[in-house]
């Protein structure tokens, strides 16, 4: 493998370096063309078969990878946990090899397990692409950040990037870390100390302790709601009162730089950890991000399943 191929799977950005995320940022350039299109639908992946295995739940990226997977003409197939053998006991791989046996070319997996994506990659043939694993990471979801931020801002390199909120749970805070940092930004987390990560810093990341200072500091904010599905404890005393101290609110961004950007992964809470003013303002890119996430999951699919970023453009130039 060569420093610009991806290799077998996406299981996050910790282990990608930086010129493997710069060229899936390239490469999902030119696939942003085609969700403009009439005809929503290019040959590139005719004839491969894409499982998307979703073990919990999801909106955004379960159909966003639908989507990307359709346009590229693959065929596709949503498994879920509910209404299929899990239910009767049937164990991860156990599962998965009974989809290579129905001769698959990829598997998308979301999991509640930190580590399932790579657990499964060691064990089948088939390309596996993380889409969110646990509390590890996220990457799919990283990538659509910082293409968005790279979209509106020409850079990454440089830029000041707060992500705010419930961090001690968050894969999407994880893959943005690692993301960032690779690409040159300053990072910062902000958030109670009861959802900060001990040891934090020693990521190279700095943890700002009051809202109000990340705001002035920033150049993003990456708002991340409560984790509340995997909070197993009383982490913040109410989400009154969580708004109160963490809320990003229109009255804090009055001290905001001008340009500043805001970012939200979803789903939002509105009025816990971003008023309903500014997840729809004038600051805000979150519906930006996931037409973005159409584009960097066609480029992912795409890069490993052995596509070249010089030929993306060629592999896609007719409606199908
Ligand atoms: N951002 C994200 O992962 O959203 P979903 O849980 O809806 O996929």
């Amino acid at each position: 493998m060569t420093a610009l191929e991806l290799g077998k799977d996406l299981l996050g950005l910790e282990s990608l370096t930086a010129q493997q995320i710069v060229l899936i940022l390239d490469t999902a350039e030119p696939f942003k063309e085609v969700s403009e299109r009439a005809i929503k639908k290019v040959p590139t992946l005719r004839g491969k078969t894409i499982v998307n295995l979703f073990f919990e739940v999801s909106t955004r990226t379960r159909i966003s990878f639908e989507f990307a997977e359709k346009r590229l003409s693959a065929d596709t197939v949503n498994v879920s946990s509910q209404g299929s053998a899990v239910q009767k006991g049937e164990n991860l791989v156990d599962t998965a090899r009974n989809l290579e046996a129905m001769r698959i070319d990829m598997v998308v997996i979301r999991h509640p397990s930190s580590g399932a994506a790579k657990f499964l990659a060691d064990r089948i043939d088939s390309n596996v692409i993380n889409a969110g694993d646990g509390k590890h990471e996220h990457p799919t979801q990283a990538l659509l950040d910082l293409l968005t931020i790279r979209d509106k801002r020409g850079r990454i390199e440089g830029l000041r990037v707060c992500i705010c909120g419930d961090i001690l749970h968050s894969r999407v805070a994880r893959s943005n870390i690692w993301g960032l940092l690779k690409l040159g930004a300053e990072v910062a987390v902000c958030g109670p100390r009861s959802l900060m990560p001990l040891g934090i810093e020693q990521l190279g990341v700095r943890v700002i302790s009051r809202i109000e200072e990340a705001i002035e500091w920033a150049d993003v904010l990456n708002i991340l709601r409560l984790q509340l599905e995997r909070m197993t404890g009383g982490f913040i005393p109410s989400l009154r009162e969580y708004n109160r101290v963490f809320g990003v609110t229109v009255k804090r961004l009055e001290q905001a730089r001008h340009d500043l950007l805001i970012l939200h992964p979803g789903p939002i809470n509105r009025g816990v950890e971003i008023d309903s003013a500014v997840a729809d303002g004038s600051h805000s890119v979150i519906l930006d991000q996931v037409t973005n996430g159409i584009a960097v999951r066609m480029a992912v699919l795409y890069l490993l399943s052995g596509g070249r970023r010089e030929t993306a453009e060629a592999a896609m130039g007719l409606n199908v």
